[in-house]
């Protein structure tokens, strides 16, 4: 999957649903910010414990360089993406292992979860992605679903 990461956006905490993930930066600057499972919550359940409370910060990574890639999986800790960037764009390569049709979101005041369809289960079949030159960065051409999410997710 191959997503275009607007100015000022980031995606919400997520976990990766027992997959492996690879994130590679194609073009552009992010930051990968990774958090502490919530207390108590570090199973399936989406039963909500009683005591919300703010999300640990375990690191923060800026993916600078093209061709930077990160590796996640649910042991290591759940993370947000952001492109901090406000003129640049940013474009990213994702590689999940095993595909997953379903993750979970998380509130970073409360820890409280959602669950989250991941949207390329309705993706047309044969995606084409357009690539185009805007400024200085090249960015694809037609942001995926995933992308619409991530964008309502700005402030
Ligand atoms: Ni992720």
């Amino acid at each position: 999957m191959i997503l275009c990461w607007p100015q000022k956006i980031q995606s919400k905490i997520h976990d990766h649903a027992d997959a492996h993930c690879i994130m590679k930066s194609l073009s552009g600057s992010l930051y990968e910010v990774r958090f502490r499972w919530p207390e108590g919550e570090a199973d399936d359940s989406l039963n909500q414990t009683a005591d919300c409370r703010q999300m640990e910060k375990i690191s923060e990574t800026r993916l600078d360089a093209e061709n930077s890639v990160a590796y996640i999986n649910d042991s290591i800790g759940l993370h947000r993406v952001e492109n901090r960037d406000e003129v640049n764009y940013a474009v990213t390569l994702h590689l999940y292992c095993p595909p997953f049709s379903q993750c979970t979101t998380f509130d970073e005041s409360t820890g409280q979860k959602k669950v989250a369809s991941m949207t390329f289960d309705n993706a047309p079949q044969n995606p084409t992605y357009t690539v185009r030159k805007i400024s200085s960065a090249t960015i694809a051409g037609e942001a995926s679903k995933e992308m619409l999410v991530f964008e309502q997710s700005v402030k």
